[in-house]
């Protein structure tokens, strides 16, 4: 059976990694914080010292890292995978990422004799630990193939897309999406609560209507509570606004409430809320409101 390297078991790689063990993979895991791969390790996966090891272990090796500088870091830097290749090695970056610095990492990868696919994901912990992410893929299309049944493993759906950079496009407007969902229903919350209301009503009229989302009928009944555990940081958030923006700017499109979303989250941050869930922007709007 295909042997599955995660580098980087963070919220995300930890449920990819579990789900992955499940379904009976053998699965080899590095993380550069040693503690974040206990549960894993306490679950069958084998633990490795190096990213180096782990690509020597693995047929298809995922990392799933903070941003475009840790993926060339497990990658590039000492004992990085590139140190470790075999012969028939594929590389798959899950992490979200700038396209640009996506189509460099592949170039690189490629030079050293490496296939590279970029495999960004929608959902989080709490449903990749199910296998019900979505991911959209880009790179070469015989590699995608090759690997598919293990992405179909990790993702109720996959969307091949095309070439290097492709993905990401993609995936950034995917998480404008949520910034500006996020953004919305926390303020529709504000303003409920201002006018006196409890907001449950206001959540119980939305999701009436064409206008409710799957946050609104969910997520929205824990930020309510004051609820913000993370599945995905606000600070990842933020980060991922910045390469939005970035993007955009260099692509030309003008999107003025990413500009916008961009300096509230950047705000929220500021004021010590990027630790928790990127729903907790309501507790930021809740402390602005006082
Ligand atoms: N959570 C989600 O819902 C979700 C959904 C889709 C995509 N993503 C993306 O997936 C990626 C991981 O997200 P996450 O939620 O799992 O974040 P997380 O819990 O904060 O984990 C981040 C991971 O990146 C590692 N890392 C950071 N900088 C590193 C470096 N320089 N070298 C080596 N490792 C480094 C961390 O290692 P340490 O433990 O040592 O810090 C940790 O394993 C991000 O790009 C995120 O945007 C997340």
């Amino acid at each position: 059976m295909t042997k599955v390297g995660i580098i980087g078991t963070g919220m995300l790689g930890e449920a990819v990694g579990l789900h992955l063990l499940d379904s009976k993979y053998e699965v080899i895991v590095y993380n550069r914080t040693k503690n974040k791969v206990e549960n894993l390790v306490k679950h069958g996966a084998m633990l490795v010292d190096t990213p180096k090891n782990v690509a020597e272990k693995s047929d298809i090796v995922i990392t799933v890292v903070k941003d475009a500088s840790a993926v060339s870091d497990v990658a590039f830097g000492k004992n990085g995978i590139i140190y470790g290749v075999n012969s028939e090695l594929v590389v798959a970056d899950m992490s979200t990422i700038n396209p640009n610095s996506a189509k460099e990492i592949s170039q690189k990868f490629s030079d050293s004799g490496i296939s590279f696919l970029e495999i960004p994901v929608m959902g989080g912990p709490n449903v990749a630990i199910n296998g019900e992410l979505v991911m959209m893929v880009s790179g070469k299309k015989q590699i995608y193939e090759k690997f598919k049944n293990i992405f179909d493993i990790i993702a109720k759906k996959t969307f091949f897309l095309g070439d290097s950079g492709t993905a990401h496009s993609i995936k950034l407007a995917m998480n404008l999406q949520i910034a500006m969902l996020a953004l919305s229903l926390s303020e529709g919350i504000t303003l409920t609560r201002k006018a006196g209301f409890d907001p449950e009503i206001f959540l119980k009229i939305l999701n009436s209507t064409y206008f409710k989302t799957g946050m609104s009928e969910k997520k929205a009944y824990k930020m309510i509570k004051d609820n913000f555990e993370p599945t995905f940081t606000l600070q990842n958030l933020k980060k991922d606004l910045d390469i939005i923006n970035n993007t955009a700017k260099s692509l030309g499109a003008h999107l003025p409430m990413a500009n916008q979303a961009n300096q509230i989250y950047q705000n929220a941050v500021d004021a010590g809320f990027g630790e928790i869930d990127y729903t907790g922007i309501l507790a930021y709007l809740k402390k602005i409101s006082e």
